[in-house]
């Protein structure tokens, strides 16, 4: 019911030119993918990717949005000018972006609202660092971010929530496919409460932290994961392709 979608989110890597030479290797690997196949790049890379994408089934995402339509932001870039070229997803409140620039779960909520309301289609990172894991605090931290972060949102049909526990990101330590499962249940339990169940049924909730060809089958024969966000193993076609082609 809920279609699977995997999305790489290639962080600050590839250049515009190395990045066109992974889609051109990538195309054709994932030309018969059952699930929605996303790539979330640098900004300088949209306009190459976007014409390397074209004619195939790959969508193009961008790593962040701005709040503001316009104006004294620097550095920051417009729900707008991402529309512009023709993007469709746009990853938000990243751990990279929570822990390195300063971004909250208000700064979260803002550009949230303002990708909906420009018709971009969110995929919203939630979850615990191992600190906050050890201490218990797993369930208390997604409350807090969900909660805050989803703030007077009503319609949650394009939004995509990924769950990433800050961990495994990029460490080679995976949560557990039954432990991510059992997660991503408390935030479906969440939403639920909160947006209805209608709502919860239909959102799609992927899991992210060093997903990879190895672990991807078992991650997605989960009931509550409806995809992945693909750090590392996004860069290379090959990896990238086995996770989008899990069933075989
Ligand atoms: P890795 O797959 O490299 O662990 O990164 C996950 C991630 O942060 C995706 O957004």
């Amino acid at each position: 019911m809920r279609k699977p979608i995997i999305a790489g989110n290639w962080k600050m890597n590839k250049t515009a030119k190395e990045a066109v030479e992974l889609i051109n290797e990538l195309k054709p690997l994932v030309a018969k993918s059952k699930p929605e196949v996303v790539v979330c790049v640098p900004y300088t890379d949209l306009w190459a990717v976007k014409e390397a994408i074209a004619g195939s089934k790959i969508k193009l995402g961008a790593e962040n949005v701005a709040w503001a339509d316009s104006g004294a932001f620097t550095g920051e870039i417009s729900a707008d000018m991402l529309k512009e070229i023709g993007v469709e997803y746009v990853i938000i409140g990243h751990s990279e972006r929570r822990q390195y620039f300063g971004e909250t779960d208000e700064s979260v909520n803002m550009r949230l609202k303002q990708a909906l309301a420009k018709g971009l289609k969110p995929i919203v990172c939630v979850g615990e660092t191992l600190t906050e894991r050890e201490k218990n605090k797993t369930k208390r931290v997604l409350k807090k971010q969900v909660l805050e972060g989803f703030k007077d949102v009503v319609d949650f049909t394009d939004i995509v929530i990924a769950y990433e526990p800050v961990w495994a990101i990029g460490t080679g330590k995976t949560a557990t496919a039954e432990d991510a499962n059992k997660t991503i249940g408390y935030i479906r339990s969440l939403v639920k409460k909160t947006w209805g169940a209608e709502v919860a049924k239909s959102l799609r909730i992927q899991y992210g932290g060093s997903m990879k060809p190895s672990n991807a089958k078992e991650l997605m024969a989960m009931r509550n994961i409806d995809g992945g966000l693909i750090g590392g193993a996004a860069l290379k076609a090959q990896d990238f392709a086995s996770i989008v082609n899990y069933k075989g």
